[in-house]
């Protein structure tokens, strides 16, 4: 028999369902486990050492949940946390189970969308510190291709957690972070929203963004990874189980999580709270 087996999809809080609700559009026939540390977000202004705890006492959590594989949809996560947990933890833990992140997918996206090679990264603080971006595609394209701009939003997700996703204040934020980026560099063709909240707030940075300027979010490319890993790892594939079931946690309020992610969803959800 199958042994029914699920995918975890972790974020500090709502953003992950940007990322989830791509993935469930795309794969609908897996079974998935959300987990959401609402208690404890934001994550982008905490240091290396926080991010790399929170991040590693959920994707524990996950794995006693029985997911098999676990994607850190969150950027911050995946710049501070993902690499040592891949290469120091999961071999202690379990060398069976899979975590993937989010920043290697964007970035090898992102060859097929800028023209010019001017992009901007817009992020958390703790995703721009790390470097993670421009590190990642000098490895993959090496120095000349991208001239890359980063800029850290640090107003953003306190406004998506809040669920402000309109209104003047909201405007106001969004304006001043995209004019900081254009006037660093007019150049440029191709923003990445690199946090996985930022889609939420995605009709207004495009209504304030110039129009030859492309706005990209990571749901679909992440989505798209996945099925890709997916066809490549059978062997982990074979394991999963295929009810289409999507179960939320957070270390929060439930019913605060279920009215949030429910608008995030764009369906009802049922969420547990969940100590970790
Ligand atoms: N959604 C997370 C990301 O992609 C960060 C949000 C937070 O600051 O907790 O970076």
């Amino acid at each position: 028999m199958r042994p029914r087996e699920n995918i975890g999809v972790f974020d500090s809080g709502y953003g992950g369902l940007t990322i989830l609700k791509e993935i469930v559009r795309v794969l609908p026939q897996y079974n998935y486990i959300y987990l959401g540390d609402n208690a404890r977000a934001p994550y982008g202004t905490r240091s290396f050492e926080m991010v790399y705890r929170y991040t590693g006492e959920a994707v524990k959590k996950l794995f006693e949940l029985g997911c098999r594989l676990v994607i850190l949809a969150c950027n911050t996560a995946s710049a501070k946390a993902l690499r040592t947990i891949q290469q120091v933890d999961l071999p202690e833990w379990d060398p069976e189970k899979r975590v993937l992140g989010v920043i290697r997918p964007s970035v090898e996206a992102l060859g097929q969308y800028s023209r010019n090679g001017h992009v901007g990264i817009l992020a958390t603080r703790g995703t721009v510190n790390s470097l993670s971006y421009p590190m990642e595609l000098e490895k993959l394209y090496g120095k000349q291709r991208f001239k890359i701009t980063q800029l850290a939003c640090p107003m953003w997700v306190p406004l998506v957690e809040n669920n402000e996703l309109e209104g003047e204040g909201t405007i106001y934020f969004i304006r001043k972070y995209v004019q900081e980026l254009l006037t660093a560099d007019p150049k440029i063709d191709t923003v990445v929203l690199a946090c996985t909240h930022y889609p939420l707030l995605r009709p207004l940075i495009v209504r304030c963004m110039p129009p030859q300027v492309q706005v990209i979010g990571q749901g679909h490319i992440v989505a798209d990874s996945l099925g890709d890993y997916l066809k490549r790892h059978p062997e982990l594939e074979e394991r999963l189980g295929t009810e289409g079931r999507v179960t939320y946690y957070t270390t929060d309020e439930a019913e605060w999580f279920e009215r949030m992610g429910g608008i995030f969803m764009g369906e009802k959800i049922k969420c547990t709270r969940l100590v970790i």
